[in-house]
């Protein structure tokens, strides 16, 4: 087994500032690889800005400003937000890059010297809001469901890139999970496009007149590539990969283990991508790992509606590492998250401050005089679930184990028992140690800081508020 682990982050649009949905994918990621390194593990972890494209150029002429000035401020604020969130990423892309540019240049043209890239008329239904084009399916009565906007009309002349070749060989190794997407029914959405209405050859450039705050075709100046293409690159560049070098290999990372993605980017990440690889002559990724939106009240969030729940409200009020419990603990990897202000209160005062926060503080009092102290680590509560991307499910069996410690407390009257009876109050004493620094370690990949602050509680067994209790919404 190789020593050496990926996981990719789909790098996020600059044409606004980064919200909740941005910060659940990267701290799911964080997870993942923080997971990875404490199993010994080489982890590489990507994370970056795509900032090329229509709805960046015309987002930054709606301000005023320069797209390059504008792509700066934006990328600036996920930077930002990256770091305070203690997200732990190994490097961060930017698709303005000149490493990145060129290196995208050299890929077109390997690709259009191939004869996969081929010069047509492409006449489509194009939804700026997602910078793909769709197919009158996709529509809900007339408009793209997830902009709520009519796709413009384009017919215009362009390069497309062979995809019909590749459906074959696409659903081979979907099937076989060489590359693997999960959960299953992800995988059984993209079966069925690839079994059903296949794949078309798809446009990858756009005029240079209508768009041109985008990489360049080498071979053909009229043109700017699509973002996609331009964006997808980013796992590869990021690490250093310069694709003149043909040494036929990206780097020791590729391909990556875990591709990180939400529901609505899966069709472009599953068809297009995989092809651009295959005709490149590279792996693909292991697996494809897609995740559901959060919603807000049972709906998308939106200034509209009123209902847009910010990240930077969240650490405010929490706290960094209760803001990345709250996010994880929401609801069911895979699925979309229903959150409400209301709902992440009471989980915090609930499962933070009570729960975990008592017992912390209950067993430093309780111990103050008996002094028992801390064993060797123990080993964490089956993290192995996170092998299979069950984030809510492992969360759930850490408070397991910090409610049953509560119940012993109570069951053995632990606070009587240190008075009447010292030895028996030391023996549970053992166990509530024991369990806490399992609850320790496990938490350590979600709550890094809360774990080191419980280890140095427990060394030094001074107590500390962790948590201290948020009020209700009036
Ligand atoms: N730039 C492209 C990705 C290129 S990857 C080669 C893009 N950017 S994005 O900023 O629009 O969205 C990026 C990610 O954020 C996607 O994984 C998307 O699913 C996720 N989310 C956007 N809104 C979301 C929620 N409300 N909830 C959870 N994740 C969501 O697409």
């Amino acid at each position: 087994m190789s020593n050496k682990f990926y996981i990719t982050t789909p790098i996020y649009y600059v044409n606004g500032s980064p919200h909740i949905g941005h910060a659940y994918t990267t701290v799911v990621a964080d997870v993942l690889a923080r997971y990875q390194k404490s199993l010994g593990k080489e982890v590489f972890f990507s994370v970056g800005t795509d900032e090329h494209g229509l709805k960046i150029q015309q987002k930054a002429a709606e301000l005023n400003k320069k797209p390059q000035e504008f792509a700066d401020e934006i990328a600036g604020q996920f930077k930002e937000l990256w770091d305070k969130l203690n997200i732990n990423y190994s490097a961060f892309i930017r698709t303005t890059d000149s490493k990145h540019k060129e290196a995208v240049q050299q890929v077109l043209q390997r690709l259009y010297d191939k004869g996969v890239i081929y010069k047509g008329q492409y006449e489509g239904l194009y939804c700026v809001g997602c910078e793909q084009f769709l197919s009158e399916k996709d529509l809900v009565n007339g408009k793209c469901p997830d902009h709520s906007k009519e796709p413009e009309i384009v017919k215009e002349e362009a390069y497309l890139l062979k995809l019909k070749d590749v459906a074959g060989e696409l659903i081979k190794k979907i099937e076989s999970q060489e590359f693997h997407i999960t959960p299953q029914r992800y995988a059984n959405e993209i079966l069925s496009l690839l079994k059903g209405e296949g794949l078309r050859d798809v446009s990858i450039s756009r005029s240079s007149r209508k768009v041109p705050w985008g990489i360049t075709l080498p071979f053909d100046s009229d043109h700017t590539t699509y973002v996609w293409v331009d964006a997808f690159l980013n796992y590869l560049t990021i690490l250093g990969w310069d694709p003149s070098a043909d040494s036929g290999q990206v780097s020791e990372f590729w391909p990556a283990d875990v591709s990180l993605i939400g529901k609505d980017i899966l069709r472009v990440h599953a068809t297009i991508w995989p092809a651009i690889l295959l005709h490149l002559g590279l792996p693909l990724p292991k697996k494809l790992v897609v995740h559901g939106h959060i919603l807000s009240g049972g709906q998308k969030m939106s200034k509209t509606l009123g209902n847009v729940i910010s990240v930077n409200d969240l650490i405010e009020k929490f706290g960094v590492d209760a803001t990345r419990y709250l996010l994880l603990s929401a609801g069911k990897f895979g699925q979309d998250i229903d959150i409400t202000m209301e709902r992440l209160i009471e989980k915090y005062n609930a499962d933070l401050a009570n729960n975990l926060g008592n017992l912390i503080n209950r067993i430093v009092k309780l111990n103050e005089n008996l002094k028992v102290s801390v064993k060797e680590k123990e080993p964490s509560v089956d993290l192995d679930k996170l092998e299979g991307f069950k984030f809510d499910d492992v969360l759930i069996k850490i408070w397991q184990l910090v409610n049953d410690s509560n119940k012993k407390i109570e069951e053995t009257k632990l606070w009587e028992l240190v008075k009447s009876d010292e030895d028996g109050a030391k023996e549970v004493m053992e166990i509530l140690l024991q369990n806490l620094s399992k609850i320790t370690v496990s938490l350590s990949p979600f709550m890094p800081e809360t774990a080191k602050r419980i280890e140095e509680i427990l060394k030094t067994n001074k107590s500390q508020i962790l948590f201290p209790r948020v009020e209700k919404l009036d």
